[in-house]
This record gives structure tokens, sequence and C-alpha cells, in this order.
């Protein structure tokens, strides 16, 4: 088998460019795998000691990345540490240094089947998120300024494919942007295909069931055309479409009455801002829960006013997010225990989208930010795309229940340093 495999290497050795070199050996290796998998698992070390390696040099092309992506998922399982180098091989002796490929196979092999453990427990160099194969279901999108935008691209520049849920009175001008190129710029992936949608569903995160939908909402010409935009028939299309989603996110909020201090809310507003900012996730969970993997993962979007008093913050969607951090515990607790899905929100620092301008002072809590944060830096919708791409991917696969903070650190300031009253303090 040693000897075949030295074989296999020495081919691919002689192939044309390291990409196509790679892929080739890939290929082979994966045939290899399906031989024997015992014979297979020392593959997976030299593979990652060698293909893996040569891989993460030439990660440019698509091509390459998915051959990345799929010998990462075939040999290394969710957590692992082991490099290269602690498998016995440098990456100059791998990738065309000395000693030759075939000297360092034959000195390597022992020692490779007796590490297979840690062979397979170990990880690309790089430590990519890679989550190709995943299907993700992204509630919360109508234009390219928001979380939910900034989410779905970067779960698919890790692999997955993005299934969409878009407010109905949205729905309309965000499918005709799209289709006119209005996005097109920020649809540009790193290794430059765009970013697709595989389907766009209609959505009002308000509705459980078409019975909830009230009578001024099921004539409302805005939601004329659009049928079956309730959560559970959201989650059901879905399920038919495209079996098993493995990820769910929910990046939307409604607040009718955010502009108004939490003092002069309604109970109407309040819980209208419950409802679709807080009660939604819940519902969201409920319904696309069954139709998920084990193992799946969550993520919402919070708001640090669920803690602390950022007046203007108003209308009860400070008591929204709060409960939305609450529930994001004992969902993490019910849904892992049931689904084996893990729950997890980000606390995100203020972003320039549509629903934020239409609070009325993103422009002055952005300075503010930048102003305190420990870090002085204007967050941007990646920051958060990246840290959902990861809080969703293996590489987080113990941690559910949280709150993670993406806002500069902000959360940590206990005092407003550009304050004239504390500039001795502060400086
Ligand atoms: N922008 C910020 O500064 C900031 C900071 C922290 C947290 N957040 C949170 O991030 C999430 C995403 O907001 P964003 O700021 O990216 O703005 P956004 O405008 O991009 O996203 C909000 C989305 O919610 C959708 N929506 C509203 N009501 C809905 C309903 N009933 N059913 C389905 N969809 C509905 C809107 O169409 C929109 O697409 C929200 O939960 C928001 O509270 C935003």
């Amino acid at each position: 088998m040693i000897a075949w495999m030295a074989e296999i290497l020495s081919i691919a050795r002689q192939l044309p460019g390291k990409g196509v070199r790679s892929c080739a050996l890939t290929d082979l290796l994966f045939s290899l795998f399906k031989v024997s998998s015992a014979a297979a698992m020392a593959s997976a070390a030299l593979a990652r000691s060698t293909t893996l390696s040569s891989l993460s040099l030439h990660t440019t092309t698509p091509r390459s990345n998915q051959c990345k992506r799929a010998l990462v998922s075939a040999f290394a399982p969710a957590h692992s540490a082991a490099s290269p180098a602690s498998l016995g091989f440098s990456r100059s002796a791998a990738t065309g240094g000395s000693p030759s490929l075939r000297r360092v196979v034959r000195q390597q092999s022992t020692a490779a089947v007796s590490q297979t453990r840690e062979a397979g427990q170990a990880r690309a160099a790089g430590l990519p998120i890679d989550l190709t194969g995943k299907k993700a279901f992204v509630a919360g999108v109508a234009d390219d300024q928001g979380f939910g935008w900034a989410i779905s691209k970067a779960l698919a520049e890790a692999g997955a494919e993005i299934i969409l849920g878009t407010w109905v009175p949205a729905l309309g001008i965000f499918e005709k942007s799209l289709k006119m190129g209005k996005f097109d710029d920020s649809r540009k992936l790193s290794n430059g295909q765009m970013l697709e949608f595989a389907k766009v569903y209609p959505l009002d995160a308000a509705f459980d069931k078409p019975e909830d939908v009230p009578e001024d909402i099921a004539t409302n010409k805005r939601y004329a055309g659009a049928a079956g935009f309730t959560i559970s028939e959201c989650a059901e299309k879905v399920a038919n479409d495209f079996g098993k989603i493995d990820i769910l996110v929910h990046s939307l909020a409604n607040g009718p009455e955010v502009t108004k201090n939490l003092l002069e809310t309604s109970r109407r507003g309040y819980l209208a801002a419950s409802s679709a900012s807080a009660y939604s996730f819940i519902s969201l969970l409920q319904h696309f829960g069954p139709h998920m993997t084990q193992g799946g993962a969550t993520v919402s979007l919070t708001y640090f006013a669920s803690e602390k008093v950022i007046p203007g913050y108003g209308g009860g969607m400070s008591s929204a997010k709060a409960a939305l951090e609450s529930d994001t515990q004992v969902l993490a607790w019910e849904a892992g225990r049931k689904y084996g899905l893990r729950v997890n929100t980000i606390s995100a620092g203020p972003l320039r989208s549509r629903a934020a301008k239409a609070i009325g002072f993103i422009d002055d809590m952005i300075n503010y930010s930048t102003a305190n944060a420990p870090l002085p830096k204007e967050l941007t919708a990646e920051d958060v795309g990246n840290a959902a791409a990861f809080l969703v991917s293996p590489l987080a696969s113990s941690i559910t229940g949280t709150v993670l903070y993406v806002d500069n650190g902000l959360h940590v300031m206990g005092l407003a340093v550009d304050s004239p009253q504390v500039a001795k303090a502060a400086s």
C-alpha cells in the first residue's frame, strides 16, 4: 500500500502545475480512501503533509479551493491541531524542497500510520473555515448594507449554499435590484465568483402560521402575490426544496416605535418589537429545527442596549434584545438536547445599515464608538460576517448559548473617554 501511495505521489509530482497536481493527487487519494480505511488514514497524514501544504500556498483558484475543502472535510474532522511539522514533515520538504518526496514517504510512512489518531484530528495549515456542502438559511436580507448580507457573503466564502428569507414588503425591490446588478460589486467573492442565492423566499417573521395573518396584512398590496410567507410555511417550503439545512441565521429586527422612549411606548408597539425581533427567533428555530442537521448551528444579532442604557434605542427594542439574549441561553439547552444544534448570538457594534439609519442617530453611535472603544476604528459588516462564519463552523463546535461581542470592544468600557469631564482620567 505504501509503495502504491509512493507511486501515486510520484505520478502527481510529474503533472504540470501545482494546482493540477494537487487536485489529481486529491482524486487519487480519495480513491485510496475508499479501498481501505486504515490505509486511508495513513494517506490522510501524507496528503495533509504534502497536498495540503502545497494547496495552502496556492489557494487563489476556485478549483484549488474546492480541492482543499474536499480534502479537509474528508480527512480532517472538526477539532484539529496537528500541523504538517508535527507529523514529521516540513513544508519545504513537502512542496518541492529536499529531501525528495519518495524518500520522505519511505521514511515517514510508519510514523504516519502510528500517528493516525493525531492525523485524523489534524487540520490544514491556515485553520480554514470550511462550510463546503453546508446549506444556510439567512432570514433578514433585503439589501447589501446590513449584517445579513455580510454574513451570507462570509458563509458563501467558506463554501456554504445560501438560501434567503426576505421580508415581504422589501422583497420586490430586493429581487429587482439583484436582477439589475445593483449589488454586483458587493456580490464579488474573493475567488472571483459571485455570491449566489439558491432561492429567496418571502418571509414575515411576525407571523407563525397562515391563520395568524390579520386581514389588513392579507389584503395589503405590498403582500399581494406573496404566498406562504409565515415562518411555518417558509420552513416547510425550504425543507421541501432543499432537505435538511445546517445553518440558520436570524438577522432581522423591527420596532415600529423604536424612536419613542420606553416610557412613551405603547403596549402594541412594545409587543410588536418583541414579536418581530425576539419571538421570531424562537419561532424560526421551532420550525426549522426539525429540518436541521445534527451538529447544525444558529446565530442571531443582538445589541448592547439589552444590558446598558442606550438612550434613543426605544420602543421596547432594548427589551426585545434582552429577551433574545436570554432566549439564546435557554434555546441552546433545549435545541442542543433536542436537535444537537448550537445557538449563539452576536452583539454587534453600530453599523450604518438601513434599519439602523431608520433609528436616526447611527452616525453619532459610530463616532462615539470610534472615540471610546478600545479599538478606535469603524466596525464593518464583514467583521460581523466573519465572526458569524466562525460561530457556525466546526471551529466553534463547543460554543453554544453565548453572546459574542463584535464591537471593537466598546462593551467593556465604563467611561466615555471623549467626555470633557473625564479628559484627565482618560489621558
Ligand atoms: N446596525 C446596527 O448598528 C446593529 C447593531 C447591533 C445589532 N443589530 C442587529 O442586526 C440585525 C440586522 O440588522 P441590520 O442593522 O443589519 O439592518 P438590515 O436593515 O440590514 O436588516 C434588518 C432586516 O430585517 C428585515 N425585517 C424587518 N421586519 C421583518 C419581519 N417582520 N420579517 C422578516 N424580516 C424583517 C428587514 O427587511 C431587513 O432586511 C438586527 O437584529 C439588528 O437589531 C444591528
